[in-house]
């Protein structure tokens, strides 16, 4: 099967799961664990933050970071396509208190320009606008990214009304090879980052909230309450700087084939693509004839998966999983659908 739901369906290698047997131990929740000590002190020092919290998904990382910076009866601004809006069951509202508020970015990405008119004034009968929430790449919003003026406007912005910026990183690893941008700019961005090591990199399991000593130690208490204390999770740790280590600069391949497939499904006359939101691994387009569902069934008998993502909307997702051959046989078989159609 070749495989393109999500980056997040890869398996651990052979190499990733020796490292992994080898990897010292101990009991995190009591702090002990050197494998996640040193993940821990690495990605926060690469993102210029003060520490980092290992948790068991992006969806805690991003939980955690805006409990952290909202009081009950807040508002969250995010982009309408968000994770945290769209995939985190409601999440915020039920562990926070507050409420989102969704705006029409283009390709999952805000601007100032979108963000300054929703931030609300301070009545007593406002929700107060505390956080703006980026994510970076976009999910929904085809593996976008932002700018480096773009998110320094926005930065300047947040401290101008005295806001926080949350950053869903989830693909920070290929938004930083596909713009340059360097980790620590997030950092300098962003009061609060999640991070992912399971989608593009590949690790079997785990994320990093990352922020000041203070916000990770009111986290860490928080994850206990959440039930993500984990213990000997130092296994899970060294995939992932594996991971980083190994996985890091294959990113560039992934977004490469994505650019090469979204190129042919352009000249494909039974799909309609946006080639501008394509900028890392995802791929987004349209089937202009028939069902998504139609075209979907068609690609699972050729072995192939994708996800719909509307009624006429299909996602593909590259992954280190993924080979040229696979590339290919994608593109013969999506010109057979297209030409059947
Ligand atoms: C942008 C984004 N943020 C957060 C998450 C949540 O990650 P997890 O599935 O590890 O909870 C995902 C998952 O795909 C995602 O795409």
């Amino acid at each position: 099967m070749i495989d393109l739901r999500s980056d997040t369906v890869t398996r651990p290698t052979p190499e990733m799961l020796s490292i992994m047997t080898e990897a010292p131990v101990g009991d995190d929740v009591f702090g002990e664990d050197p494998t996640i000590n040193a993940l821990e002190e690495r990605v926060a020092a690469m993102f210029g933050k003060q520490a980092g919290l290992f948790v068991p998904s992006g969806t805690m990382g991003n939980q955690l970071g805006l409990f952290m910076l909202t009081d009950p009866c807040d508002e969250i601004i995010t982009d309408e396509s968000a994770h945290i809006f769209n995939y985190e069951a409601g999440g915020c509202a039920f562990l926070s208190g507050v409420q989102l508020r969704p705006l029409p970015g283009i390709n999952g990405i805000l601007t100032p320009e979108l963000i300054e008119p929703a931030i609300r004034t301070r009545n007593d009968w406002d929700p107060h606008t505390r956080v703006i929430g980026l994510e970076n790449t976009t999910n929904r919003g085809g593996g976008a990214c932002y700018t480096a003026d773009n998110l320094t406007a926005i930065r300047k912005l947040a401290r101008r009304y005295s806001l926080s910026v949350h950053l869903d990183g989830a693909r920070i690893w290929n938004a930083m090879i596909a713009t340059g941008i360097k980790a620590e700019f997030f950092g300098e961005v962003a009061d609060t980052i999640s991070v992912c090591f399971s989608k593009g990199l590949g690790a079997p399991v785990g994320s990093m909230l990352l922020a000041d000593r203070d916000m990770i130690r009111m986290a860490r208490r928080m994850r206990k309450v959440l039930g993500g204390g984990m213990r000997q999770a130092g296994l899970l740790a060294a995939a992932a700087r594996y991971a980083l280590d190994y996985h890091y600069a294959k990113l560039e391949h992934d977004h490469r084939r994505a650019a090469v497939l979204a190129r042919e499904i352009d000249g494909m006359a039974a799909f309609d693509i946006r080639l501008d939101s394509v900028q890392t691994n995802i791929v987004i387009f349209d089937t202009l004839r028939v069902d998504a569902s139609a075209v979907l069934g068609k690609l699972e008998n050729a072995g192939i998966a994708m996800v719909p993502f509307g009624p006429r909307r299909i996602r593909a997702v590259f992954h280190h999983q993924i080979t040229d051959q696979d590339l290919d046989k994608t593109i013969d078989t999506l010109g057979r659908i297209s030409r059947e159609n």
